[in-house]
């Protein structure tokens, strides 16, 4: 059967190109980047990389957020500079990115002239226009560590939702944003001490001024819905003007005609986005002041995570429209990432930094997985680690990179690595292709999930013909060759499309594709490509290209997170420092700890590791296995048939050795001086402590 090559064309349709800038939020410079942080990053470059291959002229930008109270404490803790530390960190960052192949068209630092340059402008734009205020504030000053407390750095209960714990500038349990001093029960986060209050002039944004432009803007379309109804939340609170400067000693941009008043890094950063696209415009011959004029025929979009919600859709229109610039087209924000349906955790090693998942797992795994689970909405998404190897598994290499390995090996043995002139089944061809603007238009409005699922449905079709065709079967007899020719090389032409339609999310994958093919699928305006099949064309010989997940790959990784995190907080935390008031706990929060008499029935050393014992525990209605750091005080043989305490409903935990189902409570500084042994005057296995 001929192939209609020509006549699939008039399923293109013609596409006016847009100019867009793309954000992804700037990751603080003085920590890792971690999975949470790559959630985002892949979300953004699915759809940066979508743009181009529809061939929009799109700008992909980020940068290190450099500035601010941690970062300059942090430098001064490794008695380094600041400017040394975030050049270390930046060269960290960028490796990360870049292994995961997100594809920042440039990736800067909020630390630069044009930062300076452009938060200075913009500043003094506002102050020309009255919506900069001066006003002296009582201020938390650490009399301790001598210095006014950074909202990061006070820490109390939060004045709306009474939530322990927040930081002084946003609540993370209720997303209020306050002032520090709003905070009940205050202390420094650095000396423990309670703050004193000391006066200090500030100044302020008002934000007050743009109260009626944002309600408009934030119903125009440019937010989710969802993110609506909080801002209903907001106004109704009232806005308040913003404390936008910070005094010395501060790592920052000094404010105009100041010595010792910083912009508060808040204020820098969003504007850090314009900098780092003005530093590409320049060397890439890009007029900057047009792209990001008010009224510009452009488009400009920031991703965000959910906490930095009032920072993106109040303050920073409010800023750009008081400075006469142009304002996000769209600010899209994403929920949190949880790990096995919890928070990251340190000590469950699920918080995996973006270097320790590369250590052990290709980036393509995680980005197949974030892209198959992704919507438009701000709903927190579950990385839950055995259906992450099982859908990858199946999904994308059982199931699509399954069709090329299926056809490949004729074409090699038979054909010369050479695609037929004729295809057998035209109509699943021009099918695969009529689904472009469908999957087009889910990858536009962020519903990764639908764009995913629909391409598995047509890699289940795919193989599907395939099975019906049985290449296997016609490879037996020379008088099929034809057909086994055109049945393959239509499979390969399947295999073809799908990966056009997946290479936003799995560049690296796609370029192997486009190797084995000889024949680009990822240049600009690839996706219009999609209708005309390769006909009559010279491959090369099918690599694998892509392996299964190894499970075991993905506990050592878990293990690796445990360990290493484990050791900094060892090193980081002072072991005798009495709890603040703000860190007891309440009686219900001390009845929910089910600590139980344990009789220890079995004790051994554990290969592999010098400081664990493995004790088997008996509690009376069931023994549980636990994993005690104990090995420096006790042997063995000395513990069997003792009795312990141990909390028996503490979450079970995956170590490098096995699954820890409880923790024994021991008492003493460590080394041989460690106890945890209870008397054995009458107690029975199972007894509750209390
Ligand atoms: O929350 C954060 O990690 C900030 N560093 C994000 C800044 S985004 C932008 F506004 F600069
Ligand atoms: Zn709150």
């Amino acid at each position: 059967m001929v192939y209609p090559v020509l006549t699939l064309n008039v399923l293109n349709m013609s596409i006016i190109p847009r100019k867009i800038l793309v954000s992804t939020a700037l990751p603080y410079a003085n920590g890792s980047i971690h999975i949470g942080h790559m959630l985002e990053h892949i979300q953004t470059d699915i759809w940066v990389r979508f743009q181009r291959l529809r061939g929009h002229e799109s700008y992909f930008v980020c940068a290190d957020d450099a500035h601010g109270t941690p970062i300059m404490l942090k430098a001064k803790a490794e008695g380094i500079s600041p400017e040394e530390l975030i050049a270390g960190v930046a060269v960290e960052h960028t490796r990360d990115f870049n292994d995961f192949s997100i594809s920042f068209d440039n990736y800067y630092t909020t630390h630069s002239p044009e930062n300076r340059e452009l938060a200075e402008s913009i500043f003094n734009a506002l102050n020309a226009a009255g919506h900069i205020v001066k006003r002296t504030i009582s201020q938390a000053f650490d009399p301790v560590e001598k210095i006014f407390l950074p909202d990061r750095f006070i820490k109390g209960s939060c004045p709306r939702c009474a939530a322990p714990d927040q930081y002084g500038d946003n609540c993370e349990n209720c997303g209020a944003t306050y002032s520090p001093s709003d905070l009940v029960n205050p202390y420094s986060a650095l000396s423990g001490a309670t703050p004193i209050e000391k006066d200090t002039e500030h100044y302020f944004f008002a934000l007050g001024h743009f109260e009626s432009m944002l309600k408009q803007w934030t119903a125009g379309g440019h937010i989710q819905s969802e993110v609506h109804n909080k801002l209903k939340e907001w106004f109704d609170a009232g806005l308040r003007d913003w404390d936008i400067s910070r005094d010395a000693p501060y790592f920052g941009f000094n404010i105009p005609g100041e010595t010792d008043k910083f912009f508060y890094v808040w204020l820098d950063a969003p504007i850090g986005y314009f900098a780092s696209f003005k530093n590409y415009c320049v060397s890439n011959n890009i007029d900057f002041e047009a792209f990001i004029a008010n009224g510009a025929d452009t488009e400009m979009y920031h991703f965000i995570g959910k906490d930095i919600l009032y920072f993106h859709t109040l303050f920073w229109p409010a800023m750009l429209e008081g400075a006469g610039l142009k304002k996000p087209t769209a600010v899209y924000a994403h929920g949190f990432l949880t790990v096995n349906g919890l928070k990251m955790s340190k000590s469950r090693g699920t918080f995996i930094s973006a270097r320790e998942y590369l250590n052990h797992l290709s980036p393509d795994y995680l980005r197949y997985y974030f892209a198959a689970k992704l919507n438009d909405r701000v709903e927190d998404l579950d990385l839950n680690l055995e259906d992450f190897v099982a859908r990858v598994n199946a999904d994308l290499v059982g199931k699509v990179v399954n069709i090329a390995s299926r056809c490949a090996g004729f074409l090699n043995k038979r054909f010369d690595n050479t695609l037929s002139a004729e295809h057998d089944n035209s109509a699943l061809l021009t099918s695969f292709a009529a689904q472009s603007e469908t999957i087009a238009q889910y990858f536009e409005d962020r519903q990764f999930s639908k764009a995913i699922r629909l391409i598995t449905e047509l890699a289940d079709q795919a193989n599907q013909y395939v099975n019906d065709r049985q290449p296997w079967v016609l490879a037996k007899n020379a008088d099929h060759n034809e057909e086994l020719h055109q049945i393959c090389s239509t499979g390969i032409n399947l295999f073809r499309i799908l990966m056009c339609y997946l290479s936003p999310v799995l560049p690296d994958l796609a370029n192997r594709v486009e190797k084995f093919l000889q024949s680009s699928i990822t240049h600009p305006n690839a996706w219009q490509d999609i209708s005309t099949p390769l006909v009559d064309h010279q491959m090369v010989s099918f690599k694998h290209l892509l392996k299964r997940i190894e499970s075991k790959d993905v506990d050592a990784m878990v293990a690796a997170s445990t360990e290493t995190q484990d050791t900094q907080k060892t090193g980081d935390l002072p072991t005798n420092i009495p709890a603040l008031d703000s860190e007891l706990i309440t009686i219900d929060d001390f009845a929910k700890v089910d600590l139980r008499i344990a009789r220890i029935v079995a004790a051994q050393r554990v290969d592999g590791s010098d400081k664990l014992l493995q004790l088997t525990l008996d509690i009376g209605h069931e023994q549980r296995n636990v994993f005690a750091g104990i090995s420096s005080a006790y042997e063995p043989e000395q513990l069997v048939g003792r009795l312990t305490a141990m909390v028996a409903n503490l979450a079970p935990r995956k170590m490098r050795f096995g699954i820890s189902e409880g923790m024994v409570m021991a008492t003493g500084p460590g080394g041989k001086e460690l106890w945890i042994l209870s008397p054995d005057d009458g107690a029975q296995p199972g007894m509750r402590i209390k």
